[in-house]
């Protein structure tokens, strides 16, 4: 059997270069490798909604920022089934019996459930007048066990995703598991699959914290314009000890350098290599481990290597920017795309959803089961 990717994302906003390194530029080459047999990347719009009950519009606007970025960032309808999560109600149901195999206990222990439940100020003491402690939204609490049916109903083999997404590819192993045992073999047990740089494992902000996020303000997004790159390189974070051109300077823990070591190529540098020409240094260098020694020595500006960024990051960013405005000339066309692939995806889920009412036997209406369960009771009447 040939191996099946399925991954997503929330829509809750523009996708950043965080996004970008951590998994987008990954798909497309997973997408482009010809090694797997289907690859579905899904727009989770009703998992956005689990923390976002009181905003909807926020999550429907957010579906085509994120379709403009697939698309520019290269993913190929052709190639790869892109849908909304919310078109495909078998997920719901699928949804519904796995509740049943999953304990409130082993949820509470998830550890990005819980961390959300702090960062989000959900608590436990509903109701007592505090706004930041509303409870937690059932639907939030086992939004786990939808990503499980989410996973599980395209027979995925492989999810490329982020760390942190870890615990709920871990839930889902479980779930298939417990399935597989007490109704027998319908799933496949899917298995993560990380970046393999550790720069693009957690992509720091701009300002040097730990994660890209839209609230912290420190994103570069992948629709930013060239002027915003910019703007947004200039004001990086680098090592706040290195004053002057001259003095040795810090490469990690240094975001310049994490970004360069995230996108930089080698051949950015038989395009870049005499481009900043500097009043005292001019930047001839042949790989990234000189551009680094040159820095640890001394000698070697910020601006310097900030220029040299923005131009890598311009070099990828630049394509993706002119293929989004194209798109946005052509958005009937976008929405095409999500309405086919979500036709499509929904046809997959339902061959699985068949296959797990099947295996629990709660398939009273297929073709011959009737027949059977008649006969099957109709022996237990006559026996009275
Ligand atoms: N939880 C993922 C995120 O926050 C989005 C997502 C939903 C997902 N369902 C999925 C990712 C299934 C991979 C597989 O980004």
């Amino acid at each position: 059997m040939g191996k099946i990717i399925l991954t997503g994302d929330r829509p809750t906003g523009r996708l950043h270069i965080g996004h970008y390194v951590g998994s987008l530029r990954r798909r497309v080459e997973l997408q482009n490798s010809g090694q797997f047999e289907k690859i579905f990347v899904m727009i989770a719009d009703a998992q956005a909604l689990t923390d976002n009950a009181d905003n909807p519009e926020k999550v429907r606007q957010n579906i085509i920022e994120v379709a403009l970025d697939y698309l520019s960032a290269g993913l190929d309808p052709e190639k790869t089934t892109i849908f909304i999560q919310s078109q495909v109600s078998e997920l719901t149901e699928l949804t519904f019996f796995y509740m049943n195999l999953v304990t409130v206990q082993r949820l509470q222990r998830n550890p990005t459930v819980k961390q959300e439940i702090a960062l989000r100020g959900f608590s436990e003491n509903e109701g007592d007048g505090n706004e930041n402690r509303k409870g937690i939204p059932t639907g939030f609490f086992c939004y786990p066990i939808s990503q499980a049916a989410d996973i599980t109903a395209f027979k995925a083999t492989t999810v490329p995703v982020g760390e942190d997404q870890e615990p709920m590819i871990e839930q889902t192993r479980e779930i298939v598991r417990k399935f597989n045992s007490t109704y027998g073999e319908a799933l496949v047990e899917p298995e993560i699959m990380l970046p393999d740089n550790a720069a693009c494992l957690r992509l720091p902000g701009t300002d040097g914290k730990a994660k890209m996020s839209k609230s912290l303000g420190n994103c570069i997004y992948l629709s930013d314009s060239a002027e915003e790159v910019w703007a947004k390189v200039k004001g990086m974070f680098t090592d706040p000890g290195h004053l002057q051109v001259s003095d040795p300077g810090k490469v990690e823990g240094n975001t310049v350098f994490t970004y360069l070591d995230a996108f930089c190529k080698p051949e950015h540098f038989d395009k870049y290599a005499s481009c900043f020409v500097g009043k005292k240094v001019s930047f001839e260098f042949h790989s990234l481990d000189e551009v680094k020694a040159q820095y640890r020595a001394g000698g070697l500006g910020d601006m310097m290597i900030k220029q040299f960024l923005n131009a890598v990051l311009n070099d990828t960013l630049e394509p993706i920017r002119q293929r989004r405005h194209e798109l946005e000339q052509n958005l009937p066309y976008v929405y095409e795309v999500l309405k086919k692939g979500s036709d499509t995806a929904r046809a997959v889920a339902a061959e699985t959803l068949a296959d797990v009412k099947r295996a629990m036997r709660i398939n009273y209406f297929d073709e011959g089961v009737l027949e059977q369960l008649i006969k099957e009771q109709a022996e237990k009447y006559s026996a009275k």
